[in-house]
């Protein structure tokens, strides 16, 4: 498979992706573009440092059909069939969900459905929750809210801040997310060969 990751920030999740499709971990033929909406977003440099082609798409003043529009073709043109969000700050319009159906991932810093959206952290503390974590799940037109591919909990830990809180789930957030689309991946292989054996 080849994997599009998009980015709107620091890109540690997108890096933990790239290094596993490196290693063989994750059993995809590579990581064909990082795009990033911002163009001052620091996981930019890091996708370029491991070999990984950057496209910049601002949102500018298009509306945001078109400014999906481009990413699409971008991604099409480029033959990727796993869309991997990761830090990217956008809600994605209709026709981009149904231009990769069950094929675009997201990993949110929560337990969802507890706790969507921004300042998650601060949420989960303000909720006085004894336990959280994090979530990979499939995109759809609604906000962190598609169908549920793999949790983890992480401890909230009384004397925690949403920073500390944060950086123990963003630890977890990057193995969570390099075994969802590993078996992602392996099952979509899987397929295409017995596929191809049929035939
Ligand atoms: C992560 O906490 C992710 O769960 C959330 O945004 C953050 C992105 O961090 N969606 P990074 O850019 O991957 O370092």
């Amino acid at each position: 498979m080849k994997i599009g990751i998009l980015i709107s920030g620091r890109g540690s999740n997108m890096v933990a992706l790239v290094d596993a499709v490196g290693s063989g971990k994750i059993p995809a033929s590579e990581v064909a573009v990082v795009i990033s909406d911002k163009a001052d977003a620091a996981g930019l440099e890091k996708a370029r440092k491991r070999g990984v082609e950057t496209v910049v798409i601002e949102r500018r003043r298009r509306t945001r059909e078109e400014h999906d529009a481009e990413i699409i073709a971008e991604l099409n043109k480029r033959g990727v069939e796993l869309v991997c969000l990761a830090g990217y700050m956008r809600l994605l319009s209709p026709p981009f969900v149904a231009a990769f159906p069950n094929k675009i991932i997201n990993i949110h810093p929560s337990l969802l459905p507890s706790f969507p959206g921004l300042n998650v952290q601060q949420q989960a503390l303000d909720a006085g929750v004894k336990i959280s974590g994090c979530t990979v799940h499939f995109v759809n037109d609604d906000l962190d809210a598609g169908p549920i591919i793999a949790q983890k909990a992480v401890q909230v830990l009384d004397d925690d801040t949403a920073e500390t809180l944060a950086a123990r789930i963003l630890e977890q957030e990057h193995t969570l997310y390099v075994e969802a689309v590993r078996r992602i991946c392996t099952t979509e292989t899987q397929r295409a060969q017995s596929i191809s054996g049929d035939a």
